[in-house]
């Protein structure tokens, strides 16, 4: 039968037990907040690491060709971009490489601009290296969010920004940047002399109709100034086995982005990374077009269960990842206070907009990636917690 699905999304998996730091909570806790998925990754990439694991030795790895051409196959026939060979970097995650970027490229107290709400560790990249977070809040109007052009570009000019850090697609705010808006992001950046590090870890994580716009695909006066930052590791529910590419089209400027990572230690792979990216890339597609839609699902429940039963907050339309944003602003401005409150009365874990840096305050984040039982608890304890919140 040609729709019958192949992969279980379904099954009640449990992670308790397994150091997940996801599940580091309470008995009757439910944590929907750290991303990652309580789905199993792809029987592909589990078989891949059962032969290794059968082989018995977990020496050191190389990085043969099959790695390059695994990038290069996925990208071209999932995402219709040209990566060379020489553009690739390994490096053994997205953080490592922006944190790397981020000491290669600026000097000490210099600025760092980035679009907030925005993933909090973009924050520890600049901050934990000494240098400057320059916030640059994103337009929120109408439940949709834009690029504020005008703030962005007085923030680029600023001669103390060195770099900026672009996040494509958006987390959290589960926006895909369109060709013109990355274009004008890349432009003001080549006007000021910035460079861009663009992360895209979530860009195979689209609703099933949507495609992402890679940066790479660009113009390449505009892809020469940028670090773009990619990997199977969200996609596949593989984050803690680390490993992750960098594609650097200019020369000298990847030299330098190659040094640092292998500087900082972070340039090889362990024992299973080279083994998941070719299990993944080569024979996850199929995989990953059910999740796509079981992801997909789960938001469209999602949405008719918050216009239904909780219509105190709103969900705000996304077109990617599985993190989902909750406008709670007609309840408060104190989002840390309420997802202290919601998990004290119900044990339902969300992350607290503020986390997010400015723009976040009154916004939940809430991960979708569990089975439609796991989340439809869930979805009952938020009512719970938002109508106890108002005093109900
Ligand atoms: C936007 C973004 N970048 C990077 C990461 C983490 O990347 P890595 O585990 O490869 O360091 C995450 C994880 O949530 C993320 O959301």
């Amino acid at each position: 039968m040609e729709n019958e699905l192949r992969y279980d999304f379904d099954k009640m998996t449990d992670r308790k037990g397994t150091y997940s730091i996801k599940w580091r909570v309470g008995e009757n806790e439910l944590p929907m907040w750290i991303a990652d998925m309580d789905f199993e990754t792809a029987p592909e990439i589990v078989v891949a690491l059962e032969k290794r694991v059968a082989g018995r030795i977990f020496g050191y790895s190389d990085i043969p060709d099959e790695w390059y051409e695994a990038y290069i196959g996925w990208w071209k026939r999932r995402h219709g971009v040209e990566i060379k060979k020489e553009w690739l970097i390994y490096s053994a995650g997205v953080i490592p490489t922006i944190s790397s970027t981020v000491r290669k490229l600026s000097a000490p107290a210099e600025k760092v601009v980035i679009l907030t709400p925005v993933y909090n560790m973009f924050y520890n990249c600049i901050l934990n290296n000494g240098r400057t977070v320059v916030e640059s809040k994103l337009i929120y109007k109408d439940g949709s969010y834009s690029i504020d052009y005008e703030d962005l570009e007085e923030k680029l000019a600023d001669p103390q920004t060195a770099l900026m850090v672009f996040c494509n697609p958006h987390n959290p705010v589960g926006r895909i940047w369109s060709k013109e808006e990355l274009t004008k992001v890349g432009e003001l950046c080549i006007e000021h002399d910035v460079r861009l590090i663009v992360d895209e870890i979530h860009c195979d994580l689209t609703d099933p109709d949507k495609e992402y716009v890679p940066f790479a695909a660009l113009e390449d006066k505009i892809t020469d100034n940028a670090i773009i930052a990619i990997a199977p590791t969200k996609t596949f529910n593989i984050a803690g086995l680390q490993t992750s590419a960098v594609i650097v089209k200019d020369r000298a400027l990847r030299h330098k982005v190659w040094r640092q990572i292998n500087t900082d230690e972070v340039g090889e792979p362990n024992a299973f990374a080279i083994d998941v990216v070719l299990a993944a890339f080569n024979e996850g597609e199929n995989w990953l077009d059910e999740l796509r839609t079981y992801i997909y699902n789960n938001k469209c429940l999602v949405e008719g269960y918050i216009k239904e039963n909780i219509k105190e907050i709103s969900l705000v339309p996304s077109e990617a990842t599985y993190l989902l944003w909750l406008d709670c602003g007609k309840l408060t401005n104190n989002s840390k206070e309420l997802m202290k409150h919601i998990r004290k009365e119900t044990g339902l874990y969300l992350s607290a907009g503020t986390h997010y840096g400015s723009g976040g305050e009154s916004f939940l984040r809430l991960n979708i990636a569990c089975p439609k039982e796991r989340l439809m608890d869930g979805l009952a304890r938020l009512e719970k917690g938002i109508h106890s919140y108002k005093g109900e």
